[in-house]
């Protein structure tokens, strides 16, 4: 069935869990995610941002999602829209019949431009009091993500700060997050805490200096009932860079958010991680090996079926570890 993020978070900070939020642009990925919450019964958050309604278009991704509640009536399903750059696309979402939606204020309308929080209360506020009026709930966010070491976003497209930010806006202020959650009333608080989108977030293993899971503790204590939510949270799994590079592939030496790291931000109040990038990953790698390994064969069925397992080994490893498995 579909749910409200708000309900789904409140259970899991009741029992305790952490829930991964899959981006979703395609069947194999709705297809990975589902069997996956399946075979560990866990309740499951889909996402899906302004890039995959640009490729998908956003019926065909509504309807995806649907379809996936009616093959999996057993499973409670957030349809959440991911970085929403006004209150104006939040309500479009909200009118395809979203459950969530993430007001991203933290950045202006072409989710490029760091804005300020006088901006970002504005706008949150008012995607707030749209959503809440039809039963749907908000992420907002507070701070840039964004690399410690190099002040960048990263992301070349999507959504990303242009130019160097400064640490006042790599490391949301707990003082500030309390105000914000306050004055929007928003139902989770993404924080940025070191992390950045896509799959060069760090050049070496994060360490305690470039990814702060101190700054997450010192949120939670300040503002324990609020669910945060941690963006940019693949781990960037090195046995996948080898299969690519083994395979044709040139990905550099690069790093990700290690799943004991987020498993320790979940003991202190992460509700919801933000996972895109690992299934990437994982779907590159299934279909460049299957592609070298069998080279005569060319129906697209062949190899996406390699994608789909690749990703759902992926998701039910983030269930358990997280655990969000056995609570749907
Ligand atoms: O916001 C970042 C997510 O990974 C979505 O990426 O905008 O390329 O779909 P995207
Ligand atoms: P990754 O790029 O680390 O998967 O992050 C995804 C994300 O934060 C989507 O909003
Ligand atoms: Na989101
Ligand atoms: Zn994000």
């Amino acid at each position: 069935a579909l749910i409200s993020m708000r309900q789904l978070l409140d259970h899991a900070a009741e029992y305790g869990y952490g829930v991964p939020a899959f981006n979703v642009n395609n069947l194999e990925q709705m297809r990975a995610i589902m069997e996956a919450a399946d075979a560990t019964d866990s309740p499951v958050i889909v996402q899906a941002s302004a890039g995959a309604r640009k490729y998908a278009g956003a019926p065909f991704l509504r309807h995806l999602i649907l379809a996936a509640v009616e093959e999996f009536p057993h499973i409670p399903v957030v349809m959440h829209q991911d970085h929403g750059t006004s209150p104006a696309v939040c309500q479009r979402s909200i009118q395809l019949g979203f459950s969530s939606v993430m007001m991203d204020g933290s950045l202006g309308e072409d989710g490029k431009t760091p804005m300020d929080y006088a901006y970002n209360v504005a706008v949150t506020r008012r995607a707030v009091e749209m959503a809440h009026a039809c039963g749907v709930s908000v992420e907002g966010e507070l701070g840039c993500l964004g690399s410690l070491e190099t002040g960048m976003a990263g992301e070349e497209d999507g959504i990303g700060a242009e130019g160097k930010l400064d640490i006042e806006q790599l490391l949301t202020d707990p003082e500030e997050a309390a105000d914000f959650v306050k004055a929007t009333q928003v139902d989770a608080l993404a924080i940025a805490i070191g992390t950045s989108h896509g799959a060069y977030k760090f050049t070496r293993p994060p360490t305690g200096d470039t990814l702060s899971i101190q700054r997450i503790k010192e949120i939670h204590a300040r503002i324990p009932e609020t669910h945060l939510v941690m963006h940019g949270s693949s781990s960037v799994p090195q046995e996948w860079l080898e299969v690519i590079n083994r395979y044709g592939g040139e990905i550099p030496e690069t790093y990700g958010v290690p799943v004991e790291e987020i498993v320790e931000g979940i003991k202190h109040g992460v509700r919801k991680v933000n996972v895109d990038t690992d299934l990437r990953l994982a779907s590159t790698g299934a279909v460049r090996r299957f592609l070298a390994e069998n080279p005569s064969e060319f129906d697209p069925r062949k190899f996406l079926k390699e994608t789909v397992t690749a990703m759902r080994q992926l998701c039910m490893a983030r269930y358990e570890a997280f655990g969000t498995a056995g609570n749907a």
